[in-house]
């Protein structure tokens, strides 16, 4: 049996969880808006063509923003081909998913679609094939109340109040050759600021995302975030990070540690940051939007095979392991250890695509196997993080050493009086032992102990078998004496709920 001791106290604040950080992301991709968050003639369709089976979902999962609508998709994305009446909307190529776009849903059912989702919109501009006007003239079609010739176009088109949206991404993935418009960091830099700055001279209180590198492994990592950040300090809020993971060599203990690299990249970019606020001398600090994390290999094959140009076909399809759901489980830990930095992220994405939601078209929608951590995650990891020393065994898999058995992040809910300890075993055969003495935290017992466990590693939810893997509550922690034990199952994802 592996051992595991933690320690944390009240006065050890990392910081305050920013709600945003259990965001997702709807992007013009696959079934994802057509067939997902809408299908007019779905039985579950409300009078906006939106389906309140999907809805209900993403209510359960309480998601705070969503980013939309992309995505590589917005990169070469004309915003007003998505307003006015459906009837005279131009059916578009999208290059970068080589489908086509009808245009259907644009920005005013996007952000009436939030309103129904208790969610709050997050929106990306497209600096691929456009610029600065793309920003400004979209904000002013959001934001602005009226009486002028975007904000009345819009009231023209039934939204009479404004949006107020707060928070705009620069683009999407700048530094990726892949992207519609690719630039360098110097051309990304000049662009994002000038359109920030045009932005903000509407509007000085919105809160922009610039864009960092596509993910860690990339060429220019590093330096593109410091030239980036060179010409957009001032203007930026936040710089995003991508990352998403693979197991395609079915190595269980590497896929496991694959967390141990996103808290690298978060460091890294961190550290990125504030190199350019000393070189800057400047007070400002930026924080982090990790707007795209996630696992992300199972429908590569498909769709490599599949034939472009066609309306919503199933792209980027992946049916979720439980293995995968405890991948998701520790990248979730590591946006929480990370809470004084990371203040936005997005589970990418929500619905179809690379989703905790998956649908049949004119059919039923169920929950995947990853569905859960970020359920657990986003109910009950609100309030603030503590730092957690983790005392445990260690392993060395091929690409990582020292991946601590145990994976697990505190979070303190002053106002509730309530604690929650996530955390995840990450030993394939062994139960672990779990202490902590709870000195800082005497009176409080046990509510509930949640598992998620499954004898199959590589089991599904599916259409026939939406339940095959879905968490109990009989886990077996207890508190005596404040002291806290509990016996983690081998390869579990377990959520410790304490009180008063
Ligand atoms: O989420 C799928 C795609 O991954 C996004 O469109 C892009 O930004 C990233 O490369």
């Amino acid at each position: 049996m592996q051992k595991a001791k933690l320690t944390f106290d009240r006065s050890f604040r990392i910081g305050e969880i920013d709600d945003r950080i259990y965001g997702s992301f709807i992007e013009h991709l696959g079934r994802a808006v057509y067939g997902g968050m809408y299908e007019p003639g779905h039985p579950t369709a409300d009078d906006m063509g939106f389906r309140k089976d999907v809805l209900d979902l993403v209510k359960e999962l309480k998601v705070p923003i969503v980013r939309y609508p992309g995505g590589n998709f917005v990169s070469g994305y004309n915003w007003e081909d998505g307003v006015g009446p459906v009837e005279q909307r131009p059916k578009r190529l999208d290059l970068a998913w080589q489908t086509v776009e009808p245009n259907e849903v644009g920005t005013n059912e996007f952000v009436e679609w939030c309103k129904r989702a208790d969610s709050e919109a997050m929106m990306a501009i497209n600096l691929g094939t456009k610029g600065i006007d793309a920003g400004r003239n979209l904000l002013e079609y959001c934001n602005h109340p009226g009486g002028s010739y975007w904000s009345d176009l819009r009231k023209s088109h039934g939204y009479a109040e404004p949006y107020n949206i707060k928070t705009w991404c620069l683009g999407n993935e700048m530094d990726g050759p892949w992207q519609i418009g690719h630039k360098t960091a110097e051309e990304y830099g000049r662009i994002a600021h000038e359109t920030g700055n045009a932005m903000r001279m509407f509007q000085p209180d919105l809160e922009l995302v610039a864009c960092g590198s596509s993910n860690r492994k990339m060429p220019t990592f590093g330096e593109w975030e410091a030239v980036v950040l060179d010409h957009t300090y001032e203007i930026a809020d936040y710089i995003s990070l991508h990352t998403y993971y693979q197991n395609f060599e079915s190595d269980v203990a590497n896929f496991l540690a694959k967390s141990l690299d996103m808290d690298a990249f978060i460091e890294s970019v961190v550290a990125i940051c504030d190199y350019v606020k000393a070189k800057k001398r400047s007070n400002k600090t930026i924080h982090l939007s990790f707007d795209e994390w996630n696992v992300w290999f199972h429908s590569r094959q498909a769709d490599s095979e599949r034939e472009p140009w066609q309306v919503a076909p199933p792209l980027l399809e992946d049916v979720y392991t439980f293995e995968d759901a405890l991948v998701v489980g520790c990248m979730l830990i590591s946006l929480l250890k990370h809470a004084d930095r990371v203040k936005m992220a997005c589970m990418a994405q929500l619905v179809n695509v690379i989703a905790p939601i998956m649908t049949e078209n004119n059919g039923a929608a169920w929950r995947q196997t990853i569905f859960y951590p970020y359920l657990h995650a986003s109910v009950y990891g609100r309030g603030e993080v503590l730092r957690t020393l983790v005392d445990c065994g260690k392993y060395d898999s091929k690409d990582f050493t020292d991946v601590p058995y145990l994976e697990a992040v505190t979070v303190n809910d002053p106002e509730q009086q309530q604690v929650t300890i996530f955390a995840v075993n990450r030993h394939q055969e062994e139960r672990m032992e779990l202490s902590a003495d709870l000195r800082d935290f005497a009176g409080y017992a046990v509510i509930e102990h949640i598992v998620l466990e499954h004898e199959d590693i590589k089991a599904t939810n599916t259409a026939a078998h939406p339940d095959n893997v879905v968490p109990h509550n009989n886990g077996d922690a207890t508190v005596t004496d404040s002291q806290l034990t509990a016996y983690l199952a081998p390869l579990s994802w377990n959520v410790i709920r304490l009180g008063r």
